[in-house]
């Protein structure tokens, strides 16, 4: 298995419109496309540039793990998304290695691509996202 690029750094929010007044309006870049993802309780907005992402994560819910995060930090950088070309081998590479994953099999992220979130605890305090392209 191979870590094959940054797909997406992701920001957590209160107001997307609050902070899409800086990442759009103030420094340019365009918000190709706004979804709700159900499964993960949240909005995602998203600014693409050179190959990889801005993408900024409102939660729809006061339960979820991101509203969570928002409650006790604030907004601010929330996890680093790596694409990797086979998520079940990845995931079964770092759990083999003693890796703490919060999701041990894949779920469905926006576009409903595959993707799972290792442990802070496991990578020095960054949540990590990975996910594989469909
Ligand atoms: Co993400």
């Amino acid at each position: 298995m191979s870590v094959k690029r940054i797909d997406h750094i992701a920001v957590v929010v209160d107001d997307i419109e609050g902070a899409l007044n800086f990442w759009r309006d103030a420094l340019g870049m365009d918000m190709t496309h706004m979804e709700e993802v159900a499964e993960q309780q949240s909005i995602v907005a998203f600014l693409p540039t050179g190959g990889s992402e801005i993408e900024l994560v409102k939660p729809t819910t006061d339960s979820s793990g991101v509203a969570k995060y928002l409650a006790k930090r604030g907004p601010g950088m929330h996890h680093i998304c790596v694409e990797v070309d086979d998520i079940h081998a990845t995931l079964a590479q770092l759990k083999a290695k003693g890796i703490k994953l919060i999701n041990e099999t894949p779920t469905i992220g926006a576009g409903g691509k595959q993707i799972a979130f290792v442990h802070p605890g496991s990578t020095s305090g960054v949540l990590v996202e990975l996910y594989q392209a469909a």
